[in-house]
């Protein structure tokens, strides 16, 4: 039945997600950002996958490459060498001239697969299916490259991979083609009070936890999901004040750009 392999983990352990990689301190979605998360100690890299017109899996945030390269154009009307063709860092050095290295010059979009060949086993990843509707076949495809390089585990729990979607559509079509998959679905408006219990409820006939917006949820709502027996994973969390707050109200991780801050509170705790 749906659901049967999705027993609640009260002893999950509290993780730490590097946001588009340590996105505060480098050019988000780039190997060197996704390395410095994991030099900070974060548990997961997250990654936002956009899929290329010859259908290759890149790691992107946007549907056009216009905000974090030096390019203009839809990610679903280029080809994958187009988009190798592309500046992804100079951009950050020029917004965040306090942070700018040189090194960031010249960075290359990677796709889901470099990514995979980069850091194989030596890191857990938080993978989103972003705007799929735009990209039939990309839930297919992430399947093919995390069964590829043996990251989806012998169950849930010790999967290399959470796979993450505000689409509760991708995430079920995912499920159906692999139950052993853990999911978490992102709520950019999550229902609360007396509402959260029916929402909760239809989530965890698929997923694994909920990943809702921090600036959108309260202590009541995090105790609701915990006794729903989901996990929570609120995105995205900065402050050190903040990142207090979500662990006081009992969260299981955040979403952080900082993940090093992050790091330094959960000592706290
Ligand atoms: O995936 C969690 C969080 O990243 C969702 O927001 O827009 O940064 O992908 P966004
Ligand atoms: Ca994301």
């Amino acid at each position: 039945a749906a659901g049967a392999s999705l027993s609640p983990q009260p002893d999950a352990k509290l993780i730490n997600v590097a946001h588009r990689g340590a996105s505060g301190y480098a050019p988000e979605h780039t190997i060197a950002s996704y390395e410095l998360g994991r030099q900070m100690k974060a548990d997961y890299i997250e990654l936002d996958l956009q899929m290329t017109k010859d259908g290759v899996l890149i790691a992107m945030h946007d549907t056009t490459v216009n905000r974090t390269t030096n390019g203009t154009g839809n990610v679903k009307d280029m080809t994958i060498a187009e988009i190798k063709q592309l500046d992804a860092g100079t951009w950050f050095n020029v917004r965040n001239p306090e942070k700018a290295k040189a090194e960031y010059e010249g960075l290359k979009v990677p796709t889901l697969e470099e990514v995979f060949q980069h850091f194989g086993h030596s890191t857990h990843y938080y993978i989103e299916t972003k705007s799929p509707n735009v990209y039939p076949g990309m839930e297919k495809e992430l399947l093919r490259l995390i069964e590829k390089y043996k990251l989806g585990g012998p169950n849930a729990r010790a999967s290399k991979v959470l796979i993450q979607s505000f689409s509760p559509e991708s995430l079920i079509m995912i499920h159906n083609m692999n139950p052993k998959l853990p999911l978490v679905q992102l709520l950019s408006t999550p229902s609360l009070g007396t509402a959260a219990a029916a929402e909760l409820a239809a989530i965890k006939q698929y997923a694994v936890g909920v990943g809702p917006s921090f600036a959108r949820i309260n202590q009541d709502y995090v105790q609701q999901v915990r006794a729903s027996g989901l996990q929570i994973h609120p995105y995205t969390v900065n402050t050190p004040e903040n990142m207090r707050l979500a662990l006081e109200w009992g969260v299981n991780g955040v979403f952080t750009d900082y993940p090093d801050v992050f790091h330094g509170v959960m000592k706290e705790y």
